[in-house]
């Protein structure tokens, strides 16, 4: 436990990375607090240290956020649209892809109403259209998967659209797959965008 948080005191005084600075908040304010077994963990806390990692966490540059809350989405809802007996299916990542692929096949087959959940609702309209899927078997809304509060403003939007419908499938297709980017990317709240799971 010791050895983890000092690692993580190191980390924040000396990365560069967008995730540095929330590392650093909280690495700041728990390193001195007993523990669950009342025990104080020591922790290399060098003034000179934090003083190096607070100037280079100061000039860091932040990443331009991938979702603005101003830029929110009006809540859709079912205005002019039928769904009729088709099942309600969301599809994220339904811009391009394979994603795009599935959300026109399941549309075209007339048993599926597709939410096209995705993070530019022009494209997906655009797309919707070149692969001829009928105007009243989508609709596209705003999801950005990098930020929670779109995600949580997403699932308002999805509520509102279909009122008290099931939301019948759920296809999370939409991801980044980047292992030779040489830098890690960051989503809004600070998670890193590529997960790798070892089992
Ligand atoms: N293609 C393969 O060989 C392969 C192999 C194994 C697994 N997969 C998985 O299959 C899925 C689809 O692959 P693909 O080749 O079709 O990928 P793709 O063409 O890159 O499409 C990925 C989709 O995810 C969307 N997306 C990415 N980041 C997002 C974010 N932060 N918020 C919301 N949407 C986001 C993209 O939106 P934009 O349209 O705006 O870019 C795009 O529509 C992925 O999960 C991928 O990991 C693919």
């Amino acid at each position: 436990m010791t050895r983890l948080t000092a690692f993580l005191v190191a980390a924040a005084a000396t990365a560069s990375s967008a995730f540095a600075p929330a590392l650093y908040k909280n690495t700041l304010s728990t390193a001195a607090t007993p523990n669950v077994f009342g025990v104080t963990p020591k922790v290399q806390t060098s003034t000179s240290l934090f003083e190096k990692g607070k100037k280079i966490l100061d000039q860091t540059e932040l990443p331009e956020k991938l979702y603005f809350e101003k830029a929110k989405e009006a809540p859709k809802v079912l205005g002019g649209i039928k769904i009729g007996t088709r099942k309600i299916v969301v599809v994220t990542g339904a811009s391009s892809g394979l994603g795009k692929k599935c959300a026109a096949v399941l549309a075209k087959t007339g048993r599926y109403f597709v939410v096209m959940a995705v993070r530019d609702v022009e494209k997906a309209k655009k797309v919707a259209k070149e692969e001829g899927m009928p105007e009243n078997s989508y609709v596209a809304m705003k999801l950005e998967l990098g930020n929670l509060q779109s995600v949580r403003d997403f699932v308002q939007n999805l509520k509102a659209f279909k009122s008290a419908r099931p939301l019948n499938h759920l296809i999370c297709n939409a991801a980044v797959y980047r292992p030779t980017d040489p830098e890690p990317a960051w989503t809004d709240d600070g998670f890193e965008m590529s997960m790798v799971r070892i089992a």
